[in-house]
Parts: C-alpha cells; structure tokens; sequence
C-alpha cells in the first residue's frame, strides 16, 4: 500500500494541484461549512506544530490565515494544531491569547469586522501546546505524543521562528524520527520562513544541514511575496492573454523596474535590521522573486517543478551585481519622523542601509541589454510595490511635422500593494483639428471586478504545504543562485559600499537617481497617481 506521502505525488493528486490554481471544481464536504459547499476543496487533513507558537508571526500572521482558511471552508476536519514554545505557558494561556489577537484582527480587517465565533470555536478546539526547549529532544518526544493524538499521521512543521533556530530544530525533528515520511505513513513537510541564509555560504551550508534531514520535496520555503494574489497574478497577466507575451522581449521593452516602498521605519526591529539591512531583508529574496515572475520562460504546466526550472533559469542568468550597480540610503531626521540611528536599538553610528537600489541585467536571449532597476526602502515618501515595464519608444518620423515634441513610451504597471490592479499607460489623439498626441491610462482595479477577499498572504502558502503543492516555494538552487548573484555586493572586495542619507518621507538618495540617470533614464515618481487631463 503507498503511503499517503507518496499518495501526494501520483497523477491525480498533481493534478489536484492544478485545478486548485483553478478552483474550478467542487471538493468534498468540509464538515458542512458553507464555503465547503461553494466550491473550495478543503486541504488533506493533518497536524500543524508551530514552533514559535508565543511569537509576532503566529499571532498576526498564520493564525489570522487559518482562521480566513477555516472561514473558506479550506481545511480538513482532521486537523489539529499543536504550538511549541518555550517558557512556561499553557495550552489555556496560548488559547486565550490567540482569542485576544484574533479579536482584534477581525476587527480590524476582516469584512464583517468582528470574530466569526463557530470559525474560532473550529479553531480553538483543535489546539494543543507543547513548552519547551528548541534544542532539547524531550521537546521532541512530546510533539509527537501530540502527533500520535491524530488520526493521520501528516504533519507539517512550521518553522516561525528566529534564524538560529532553524538548524537544531530540523536536526532534534530529524534525530525524532519525526521527519520520516516511510516509517509515519504520512506527509512530513518542514516550512521554513525567511531569512534563508544571510549570504551565499550561510544558506549553502543552511540547505545542506536541513537536507540531511529531509529531501528537497519536503522542504517549503517560503517567500511571502508569493503568497499575494497580485504578485501571482503576473503569471496570469503574461501567460493567459495574447495581448503582451509577444511584445516581452528586449526587441520591444526598454527597461523594467521593480519598487518596494514602505512608509514604516524599523519599528522594534532595530536589532535584526541592524544585521540584515534593506539589501539582504529584500533584494535577494522579494524583489528577485517578483523580478522571476516577469522573466521567466513561459512554463508548460503549472507543476511546481516546471515552473521552479523556468524560475531557476532566470536566477542563473542574472549577471553577478557588482558594487558600482548598487546605491544604498539610509534614512535621517525628515518630515516623516526620526533618523533611522535615533531608532530603538540601532547604533548611533550605524551604517545598516534602509534603502537599497540596483541594476541587474539578465543573460539570456530574451533579455539581454535590457536593465531592471530594483528598488526598496523604509520611511519613503509611500508604500507602493509594482512592477512598471517600459516599452520602447515608437519611431518618431511620422509625427516629426505635427506639434508633438515627444511621444511618451507605453508603460505597463501592476499594482501589487496597496493597490491591486494594472495600468496601461498609451498615445491617442487629442480631440481637435490638429495632430496632437496626448497620453492616456487605462486602469484595472481588482476590487472593480472581484468581491474583497480577508486574506493576509499566508492563506494560499499554508493550503499550499498541506496539499503538498511546492510551486509557490524556493527550491534550494533558487536560493543559492540568488545569494550568488549579489556576492560581491555583500562581500566587496574592496571599499564598503556607500551609504547616502536621504530625508525620512523622501523618495530615497539622490545618488539613486544616478543610477539611472548614467543610463539616460529616470526612476518613476513615487507618489505620482492616477493621471488624469
Ligand atoms: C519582510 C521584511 O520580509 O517583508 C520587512 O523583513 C518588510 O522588512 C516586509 O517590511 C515587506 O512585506 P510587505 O508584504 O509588507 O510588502
């Protein structure tokens, strides 16, 4: 008899998978919730240990995302949820505490603005706790007492915790036995969250230390910008109309840029940011993500491995950054608040950088000569992350007689927080008797089209680990393809890279705009909106 981890890998569950992206078929009843009946196909029911179970993630994030998945109908009556921790709690004092920030999360940002009791009633009574020590394997024993409370054997193992904990988790998982897909009979899914590494040798030895343990195709890692529908939907915008695969090419597009902008400093995270800074916190892992989904090859199913090859090509062509490619910032007293080195537990000489830019060009026939400009930063002038792709500028001959000075390019923008949509930007005629050009837009917004979904971004991530779908998680040559390209920059050779100032609530240092600017090119405006005549 297979086991049902093996279950997971046959024909019919690959093509669950599929059709999940779809969501076009009716699954089996979940326990009679309504979702159920609408459509959705509850997850294969298991056990989720969260180790970090007292921490900001579990409470503001994965929580909030299963009660939104319960809510969908999208999990199995079967599953338990057991939260591992140290210290001295209890299972009442963690119960309580969720009850306390999911109140407040409902009422905060869900549709109906308060807590859908029958779904945390669904939730609470399938809890359980484990206090105890990461390193010390009667930890262990007990997760698997918890385990064993189930009636299968599936378990996924979420990992929302600091860095260090990572290895001696796996390997106290691992020496548990706990990790042993045969031998339990079940899927064993171990879910990683970021920061993988902090370069090139970390995550290297990360991945061989957590491969001792499990197989690559257990081992979910997770990149949160993929978990967002908009950032998903790139996939879509490229691959399922006609209208803008054939013009995705160097032949047709002049340049591309990538923008995370955030208005927030640190807030209380001045030691982690201290160590980690705006390069490595996004660079490597967000924005080359996004960066993937506009470059890759178009992928023939959207099985997980087809689209990671597809991806991993884009990470083995991006030519290594070097130091000249990159500006950094770092914010100073301006009009939207204090200077970064006046931040709670950041050195007053700190030269951590809050906003990192760069160049990256891509070698390969489709892109080659074509530049992405990168760029994200804390305390700007917004929050905006898009991708704005720039087309190539029209031949000007048959209007060099008529009154246009310049033709503006055709720039597609997809919105992908806070806004959710794309724009078009184009060229049409001014009404009159002259040949006048004038510039247009043309806007999609998702709330115009589709009903506002509560979601947090960990709700496809998590249904995804359960029903075992990788596509939507790094493999581990994706990660070291990736910390390999920017090297250099987080190792130079020679001098530190420079680290600029730039106003709290500005649009960065003005050394960005050089950046561009030594390319005949401008970086798009940061607060620029709608435009209309
Ligand atoms: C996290 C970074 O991974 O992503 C944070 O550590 C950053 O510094 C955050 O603020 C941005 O994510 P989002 O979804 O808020 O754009």
């Amino acid at each position: 008899m297979p086991s049902e981890s093996n279950v997971r890998n046959t024909p019919e569950a690959r093509s669950a998978c599929a059709q999940k992206k779809l969501q076009a078929t009716a699954g089996p009843a979940n326990g009679g919730h309504p979702a159920a009946a609408a459509g959705n196909r509850p997850a294969p029911p298991c056990t989720l240990v969260i180790f970090g179970a007292a921490g900001d993630l579990t409470k503001r994030l994965l929580m909030p995302a299963l009660y939104n998945l319960v809510i969908d109908g999208l999990l199995d009556d079967g599953m338990r949820i057991v939260g591992v921790n140290r210290g001295e709690r209890t299972l009442d004092d963690w119960r309580d505490d969720l009850h306390v920030s999911l109140k407040q999360f409902a009422e905060e940002r869900s549709p109906q603005r308060k807590l859908d009791d029958d779904a945390w009633n669904w939730l609470a009574k399938r809890l359980d706790y484990v206090a105890g020590d990461f390193s010390e394997p009667g930890t262990f024993e007990r997760v698997k007492q918890q385990i064993g409370k189930n009636s299968v054997s599936n378990a996924l193992f979420y990992l929302a915790v600091g860095e260090g904990f990572f290895k001696p988790i796996v390997e106290q998982l691992g020496n548990a036995g706990l990790l042993d897909e045969q031998q339990a009979r079940g899927f064993r899914h171990l879910v990683i969250e970021k920061p993988f590494g902090n370069d090139l040798a970390s995550a290297r030895e990360l991945n061989a230390h957590i491969l001792q343990y499990a197989n690559e195709q257990q081992v979910y890692r997770i990149d949160h910008f993929l978990g967002k529908d908009t950032v998903q939907s790139i996939l879509a915008v490229r691959f399922a109309n006609a209208l803008f695969e054939p013009v995705w090419r160097r032949e047709y597009i002049d340049s591309v840029q990538i923008t995370a902008a955030e208005t927030l400093g640190v807030e209380a995270r001045g030691p982690f940011y201290e160590r980690t800074g705006a390069f490595r916190d996004m660079l490597p892992n967000h924005l080359f993500q996004v960066l993937a989904m506009v470059a890759m090859e178009p992928p023939n199913s959207f099985d997980a491995e087809v689209v990671r090859d597809k991806k991993a090509e884009v990470f083995a062509a991006i030519q290594p950054l070097c130091c000249e490619d990159v500006v950094f910032g770092q914010y100073e007293a301006g009009p939207a608040g204090v200077a970064y080195r006046s931040e709670p537990k950041v050195a007053p000489d700190s030269r951590t950088e809050t906003y990192a830019a760069a160049r990256v060009y891509l070698d390969n026939w489709r892109w080659a000569g074509v530049p992405f400009y990168l760029r994200t930063g804390k305390r700007l002038t917004t929050r905006r992350t898009e991708i704005a792709v720039q087309l190539k500028r029209v031949p000007f001959l048959m209007f060099r007689d008529t009154p246009v000075d310049a033709l503006t390019p055709n720039v597609l923008t997809i919105r992908i927080d806070p806004a959710h949509g794309t724009r078009f930007d184009f060229n049409v005629k001014v009404p009159g008797p002259t040949m006048q050009i004038g510039r247009a837009r043309s806007s999609f917004d998702y709330s115009d089209f589709f009903a506002e979904r509560a979601n947090v971004g960990y709700e496809t991530l998590l249904y995804d680990c359960m029903l075992g779908d990788e596509t939507l998680f790094q493999r581990a040559d994706g990660i070291e393809a990736s910390w390999a390209a920017v090297d250099e920059v987080l190792h130079p050779s020679d001098a530190p890279i420079p680290v600029y100032g730039y106003a709290a609530g500005s649009s960065g240092p003005v050394q960005s705009d050089e950046l561009l600017a030594r390319d005949g090119r401008a970086w798009r405006p940061l607060d620029d909106e709608p435009a209309k005549r």
